[in-house]
């Protein structure tokens, strides 16, 4: 027997020992931690021990269904694993009295099983289960992430094994073969990149993985960290193996503290092992991986900017050439990629290219990943093959727009990239066919705008991020992204005039062109697709003083209907954190407009029977000059 599967026999007997107890799996990642899934564990645990039970409570990670939080997947022996979501205490409570003690599975609250079974559907029977594929995400969730044998007995560093058995170029070949490319946004060849690291005449190289994922609304690199850690560590590993480096660094953002403490584990576990440290399972390599906590700049996660700060420098990108293959971290031959393009390949070595390139698109073989968040009902971490259309992401996948309301728009990419309309829905989703819309497919993140989002305000939200992240090296970048945020300030208050419109696209294309790096390149793709396809509601800002998702505060103007307030309520009046609305003679509720600070309070709190608050925009009342209700 081979020291691997030495190891492998082990883990797996350490693991079936503790078979045929009851096992509680709760979810606890960054996501789930929360919405409680710390409660829910601790909750557990006393419930457990109170009734003397015979079941255990493991930690895993994030499962993906981040609108379901927080999430335990219950092993009994005798029946199918079955996940629960949205548990509280109560219910906690509950499922250890029913189930642990009582064997009723209480499938009134579950949401589905795991595997095939005749007495409740699993999660391939629902549309998101249908259409994901997971080829980095499928342990996720799954497995403990804080224990080295539940990620060898699914087959874990298996890929490491295979790229030892194999020559360094073998291995490059493999990668290049699979075509996969980087998915930290610029959608680069892997196996290219590699090669020009191995060509290089130095005994001294480096692997770097950027963790630093500073998009807002992004946490696929976190929850990969957090509930799969060895995953990356394997990929890297090979890597380093691949192109003769043996020192590894991640560099994980500080904000990210349990990646950081499950990365941790995962090394000195791997190490403990011989998976990772000196001679590899006894072979001539040696690796060794490191973490590197970056303070948490957007810019930082731009390649250059990141290995300057790692080498105490600067945070500030720098012009290329030299790539970073021939001299990066230290001046050394230096492959940095993304957190998900390493979870790839120890799947790539161990299946063969392909395996990987029979899924995707030809020229975008693999999968995406992406965090689905917005107006979306099933909000996640979600992985699909890539070629799935933007529609089939959000109405099957994501079920759609949650109270009936229409779908306005998906803004994909991060703070730079595209919002794309209803039309472009059809879209397949690749880094070609995006990018050809305008937008990126960058590093995953999936916001989804429904009728009650302002574009305008989007497009400005997004760009005062940048604005604020540009590190200010370029001219364009520092002063054209700040006049740009100034006209869409503007424009959000109904202030200037048509030929702003035209101001901002001459000044987006010189942003675009003129800054060295792409948060400046690609800073301005916001404004620009938003402009492409919405620019009717510039327009209306512009020309009518009109917001038409009154959304901007300055455009609107909350009104109570005389003939719908019921007199009797005084919903409204309780809501109001400025004492602005008042109680006319005729008992009927009206608003002091001076004291109103638009919160929205009092729509929500007017009892929908009555639905006497409306929001007008532009902020004209009935009966004064010019009003116009929408
Ligand atoms: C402003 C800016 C921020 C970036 N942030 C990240 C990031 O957080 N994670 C990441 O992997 N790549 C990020 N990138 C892309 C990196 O520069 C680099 O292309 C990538 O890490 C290479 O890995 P890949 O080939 O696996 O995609 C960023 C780029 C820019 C311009
Ligand atoms: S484009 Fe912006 S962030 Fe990039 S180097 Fe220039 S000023 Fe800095
Ligand atoms: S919008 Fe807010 S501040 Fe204005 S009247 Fe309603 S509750 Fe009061």
């Amino acid at each position: 027997m081979t020291k691997f599967e030495l190891l492998r026999a082990e883990a797996k007997q350490r693991i079936d020992e503790k078979q045929g107890t009851t096992l509680v799996c709760v979810g606890v990642a960054t996501c789930s931690m929360a919405s409680g899934a710390l409660k829910v564990k601790d909750a557990f645990i006393s419930e457990i021990q109170r009734k003397e039970l015979d079941a255990r409570v493991m930690e895993v990670g994030c499962m993906g269904h981040c609108y379901a939080e927080p999430l335990v997947l219950i092993k009994k022996p005798g029946f199918p694993a079955l996940l629960y979501g949205k548990l509280d205490e109560d219910l906690v409570e509950r499922l250890v009295e029913d189930f642990l003690a009582n064997d009723d599975p209480c499938f009134d609250f579950a949401l589905a099983a795991i595997e095939p079974n005749d007495s409740f559907p699993t999660l391939a029977d629902f549309p998101r289960g249908f259409y994901e594929e997971k080829l980095i995400l499928e342990q996720c969730g799954f497995i403990n992430p804080e224990d080295i044998d539940h990620y060898l007995a699914v087959e874990g560093y298996r890929g490491l094994v295979g790229a030892l058995d194999k020559s360094s170029a073998a291995v490059i070949e493999e990668v290049k073969s699979a075509r996969l490319r980087g998915r930290g946004g610029a959608g680069f060849p892997a196996g290219v990149k590699w090669e020009k690291c191995s060509q290089q005449d130095d005994k001294e190289k480096y692997v770097v993985c950027n963790a630093d994922e500073g998009d807002p609304g992004a946490f696929m690199d976190r929850a990969i960290l957090e509930s799969n850690p060895h995953l990356v560590l394997e990929g890297m590993a090979i890597c380093g193996y691949a192109v003769g480096a043996s020192k590894g660094y991640i560099y994980v953002r500080a904000e990210y503290p349990k990646a950081t403490s499950r990365l941790r584990i995962a090394i000195s576990q791997a190490k403990e092992k011989g998976l990772l440290g000196k001679n590899i399972l006894g072979s001539d390599f040696s690796f060794d991986i490191e973490i590197f906590e970056g303070s948490g700049a957007f810019v930082c996660g731009e390649g250059t900017a990141l290995i300057n700060s790692m080498a105490g420098n600067m945070g500030i990108p720098e012009t290329r050439p030299p790539r970073m293959a021939v001299s990066g971290l230290y001046g050394k031959p230096t492959v940095l990629n993304n957190v998900k393009t390493f979870a790839y390949v120890p799947g790539i070595v161990k299946n063969g290219a392909h395996w990987f390139r029979q899924k995707g698109t030809e020229q975008n073989p693999g999968t995406a990943v992406f965090a689905l968040v917005g107006k979306i009902k099933n909000s996640g971490l979600v992985e699909v093959p890539m070629g799935t259309t933007l529609r089939r992401l959000i109405y099957d996948v994501g079920e759609g727009i949650p109270n009936d309301k229409k779908f306005k728009a998906v803004q994909i990419g991060g703070p730079s990239g595209g919002c794309l309309p209803e039309d472009a829905l059809d879209i397949p989703i690749d880094f070609d066919s995006l990018h050809d819309a305008g937008a990126i497919m960058g590093s995953g993140g999936i916001v989804v705008l429904d009728e009650n989002d302002c574009m305008v305000t989007v497009a400005r939200y997004f760009l005062e991020f940048t604005q604020h992240e540009s590190c200010g090296k370029c001219t364009f970048c520092r002063l054209g992204t700040k006049h740009m945020l100034d006209i869409l300030t503007a424009i959000t208050q109904g202030k200037g005039s048509l030929s702003d419109l035209d101001l901002l696209l001459e000044l987006a294309e010189d942003v675009r062109d003129g800054s060295l790096c792409n948060l400046g390149g690609t800073a301005p793709n916001p404004v620009l697709t938003t402009l492409r396809y919405f620019r009717d509601e510039y327009e209306a800002h512009l020309e009518e003083g009109r917001c038409p998702a009154r959304m901007c505060k300055d455009l609107i103007a909350y009104y109570i209907v005389p003939q719908k307030c019921s007199k009797l309520c005084s919903a409204c009046v309780g809501s109001c954190p400025t004492e602005a609305i008042y109680t006319r003679e005729d008992g009927i509720k009206a608003i002091t407009q001076d004291k109103c600070v638009k919160c929205d309070n009092c729509l929500k709190a007017c009892p929908p029977e009555y639905d006497a608050v409306e929001k007008l925009s532009p902020p004209v009342l009935p009966g004064e000059k010019g009003s116009e209700k929408k």
